[in-house]
């Protein structure tokens, strides 16, 4: 058979035929669930991150200073891979959860382990960020994820340079050294907005300069040991990174948009749970990645009827793996099949039947009903549409608003439409005085409009609300933001 060879690159032949046939960008099927309970699943605590933040690091100075003592002797060996896999390895999970920024509650903690875990994977921070925005959005589109590990056709040897440290370090050498000269590639430039563009070079000299000072260190006291707790455990600890991230979506249907079909949940016990932050509910995560990763076990009951079954465990999900890998050697069309995937009538995913509710927003004496006071709770949202026009009615804690209680009640009117995508935001979580979207996590101050997260860059909107007779009502009148 003639295998079709497809063009992965983000500005090939591909990536045009994806815009053209609507696979870019795309509305992507979303299962129905309780509006009230995924509000529930989509609050973030800081103290459960700051275990799991404290045990990973805990962890990983223990084997740390286990291998310092073995040094010299063969015990050295296990207690430096036990390093390099939380360093190379489980640093993944905390880098992605971080970076969707739904581990804390607080943005800075995020951040900062961000910004850690960035440089324990040798990733920039600047590209990765808006590299895993795009791979939510266009999730194993070809020609516009540039996240797929398993182009096809694969072959012995694309997968063994997926699972092979060596074949990463090149790669991930090079593309630093390009970026801190100053050399951004074609694929970075189309998925990295222009003004972001400059911070690549200096992310990725501060990396080259860290790295160099290991490499002077190491070489001043005639020893490898500092490269092996700095720099190095990027690479011989990043078996387990592989381990985890290939099962995410390896083998499975291309240009499909159904997470259902290009993404796989798995079961794990407890400690894999904790070394990938539960990623291996990676279906529900990419349905809803508002979700924090320890609420994906109870997000996971809420939809699992949806979905096709889990995999029992690793070791079915690898077999299942393999042997789809292995038949897209002579057969690059051939996909993981998914025949369990229960059928979800049309009307079930409408916005209105996932219980997202939607006022018609009915106009009396200029204002424009937007239903009852008493239905909405604070931390919630409402759809309003009128005509082509579409918002989001929010009640947020009045403490949470610039000057206090304003006699508002804390009920805030914004444009319904996120102003990065096409993601309505009535579906976000409503956290601390901010919208949070459902697509990307950008989020918007409901009391300025203002976007104060990534990908989102333009403010919203926001109206007059008030309060008649136990009605919401509005002129939409835009506000003004302060200045
Ligand atoms: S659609 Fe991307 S942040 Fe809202």
């Amino acid at each position: 058979m003639t295998a079709v060879v497809r063009d992965y690159g983000l500005t090939g032949a591909d990536s045009r035929l994806a815009v053209e046939q609507g696979l870019a960008e795309a509305e992507w099927f979303r299962p129905p669930i309780d509006p009230e309970r995924l509000r529930d699943l989509q609050v973030r605590t800081n103290a459960r991150a700051a275990r799991d933040t404290l045990l990973w690091l805990g962890l990983l100075a223990l084997f740390g200073y286990l291998a310092f003592l073995a040094l010299g002797t063969w015990w050295a060996v296990p207690a430096f891979g036990v390093y390099g896999a939380l360093y190379g390895g489980a640093g993944d999970s905390r880098w992605h959860e971080c970076g969707h920024g739904t581990a804390f509650r607080t943005k800075r903690l995020n951040d900062i382990v961000y910004y850690i875990a960035s440089f324990m994977l040798l990733r920039q921070p600047t590209l990765w960020r808006w590299s895993h925005v795009r791979h939510h959005t266009d999730t194993i589109v070809v020609g516009r994820d540039p996240e797929i590990m398993f182009p096809r056709p694969s072959s012995p040897r694309t997968v063994a340079g997926v699972y092979l440290p060596v074949a990463i370090l090149p790669k991930a050498v090079w593309r630093t050294l390009k970026h801190a000269a100053g050399r951004i590639d074609d694929d970075a430039r189309d998925f990295i907005p222009e003004d972001e563009l400059p911070k690549l070079k200096w992310e990725s000299r501060a990396y080259i300069a860290v790295l160099a000072g290991t490499a002077a260190w190491c070489v001043a006291i005639g020893s490898i040991v500092p490269a092996l707790y700095i720099g190095l455990p990027t690479f011989y600890g990043a078996w387990l990174m592989v381990f985890f991230g290939a099962m995410q979506h390896a083998g499975l249907r291309e240009d499909v948009l159904d997470h259902r079909y290009n993404s796989r949940t798995v079961y794990m016990n407890p400690v894999l749970r904790f070394l990938y932050s539960n990623m291996n509910y990676h279906v529900e995560h990419h349905i809803f990645p508002s979700v924090p990763y320890y609420a994906l076990p109870a997000l996971h009951d809420e939809v699992k009827d949806y979905l096709a079954p889990a995999d029992r465990s690793t070791i079915s999900a690898y077999r299942r793996i393999f042997a789809t890998l292995r038949r897209q050697w002579s057969d690059p069309s051939y996909d993981d099949p998914r025949p369990d995937v229960p059928d979800v009538s049309e009307s079930q995913r409408s916005f209105v039947e996932t219980g997202f509710t939607a006022w018609a927003g009915d106009a009396h004496d200029g204002l424009i009903d937007l239903g009852p006071a008493a239905g909405l709770a604070v931390g919630s949202a409402r759809r309003i549409d009128r005509g082509d026009a579409t918002y989001a009615l929010y009640r947020i804690d009045p403490d949470d608003l610039d000057d206090g209680d304003d006699g508002s009640d804390g009920f805030v009117l914004s444009d319904g439409l996120c102003t990065h995508g096409q993601a309505h935001l009535a579906e976000g979580a409503v956290l601390d005085g901010m919208v949070e979207c459902p697509k990307h996590n950008g989020c918007f101050d409901l009391c300025t409009g203002e976007a104060l997260r990534y990908p989102a860059t333009e403010p919203i909107t926001l109206y007059d609300v008030a309060v008649r007779n136990g009605q919401l009502v509005s002129r939409l009148t835009p506000q003004k933001a302060p200045e």
